[in-house]
């Protein structure tokens, strides 16, 4: 194993630099991905059942009846779902083929309508058809800068004109309270690989950015690494309306204390925002 080429590699990353895998799309680890998914005691991944059935009351409240709804990384659709029962007409994009498979699967057993895109969202040109566009589980934070001006021109050509995107993220103050500690796991076949790895972690906070970092290196019984790095952003309504005003949106509302879970992603630290074109 090159330990100095791993040193030089991860040593002291710098604000926006990439890893060399990807974690959501890759074959083994998105099965894993699935089950946390769908699994409804935990909240990773997805939210609890009791969250998700929170979040799309009070989406269903948000817009009229029959609205035509786009939901970005949808996962294994279960907002989708929710919002198709409660009489909408839903869009799930999502890279994962697993989670679209899964979520195809359910729309058969629960003979919904959802239409279902296999792709990456940064992709994707819809023209004003959309009266509710939805990022949910502090996605949008994890946008590096272009990937983020490009999606928010993205979604504003996408919406009709006074609809509305709504997006959650980390307050300011959840940064007091996440651990910046380093880890290391060793295991002979698990949640990184399905075989022996050594896996190294440490998360940073970058002050200037308002960013923090999840960085993962896998090492396995090949001299072999995955670099895996995790950027997330947190915000406040300041921040917000700075970043969508420019891109014509209006209007930026902050809904707060929605989420009853536990951990950085799932409590009352997780602000919804909304902002209208
Ligand atoms: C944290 S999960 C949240 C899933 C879902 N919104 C939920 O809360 O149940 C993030 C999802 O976004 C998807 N995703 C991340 N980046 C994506 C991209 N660029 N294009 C499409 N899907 C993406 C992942 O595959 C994953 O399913």
């Amino acid at each position: 194993m090159d330990i100095t080429k791993i040193i030089k590699t991860i040593g002291n990353p710098t604000p926006y630099d990439k890893g060399t895998d990807m974690m959501w799309t890759d074959k083994h680890i998105s099965k894993f991905l699935l089950d946390a998914h769908i699994n409804p005691e935990i909240g990773v991944a997805s939210r609890t059942l009791k969250d998700i059935d929170k979040t799309v009351d009070m989406i269903d409240k948000m817009v009229c009846l029959g609205s035509e709804i786009l939901d970005l990384g949808c996962g294994p659709g279960l907002y989708a779902e929710r919002l198709s029962k409660k009489g909408h007409k839903v869009t799930g994009v999502d890279f994962s083929k697993n989670s679209i498979d899964y979520a195809i699967k359910q729309r058969g057993k629960n003979q919904s309508t959802i239409e279902y895109i296999n792709d990456n969202y940064l992709n994707l040109d819809f023209e004003g058809q959309f009266d509710f566009i939805m990022m949910i589980y502090c996605d949008f934070g994890a946008l590096v800068s272009e990937e983020r001006i490009s999606l928010m021109k993205m979604i504003h050509k996408a919406l009709k004109p006074g609809g509305i995107f709504l997006f959650d993220a980390i307050d300011e103050e959840t940064i007091e309270r996440l651990n910046f500690n380093s880890s290391w796991e060793i295991s002979e076949g698990g949640f990184w690989k399905p075989t022996p790895y050594i896996c190294l972690s440490k998360k940073y906070h970058f002050k200037e950015n308002k960013a923090t970092l999840d960085q993962h290196i896998v090492m396995g019984e090949d001299d072999s690494y995955q670099l895996y790095r995790f950027w997330n952003h947190y915000f406040n309504q300041e921040d917000v309306e700075k970043i969508f005003r420019p891109i014509g949106f209006s209007k930026v509302e902050s809904i707060k204390n929605l989420l009853t879970g536990s951990g950085p992603y799932n409590d009352h630290g997780v602000v919804f925002y909304t902002v209208s074109k």
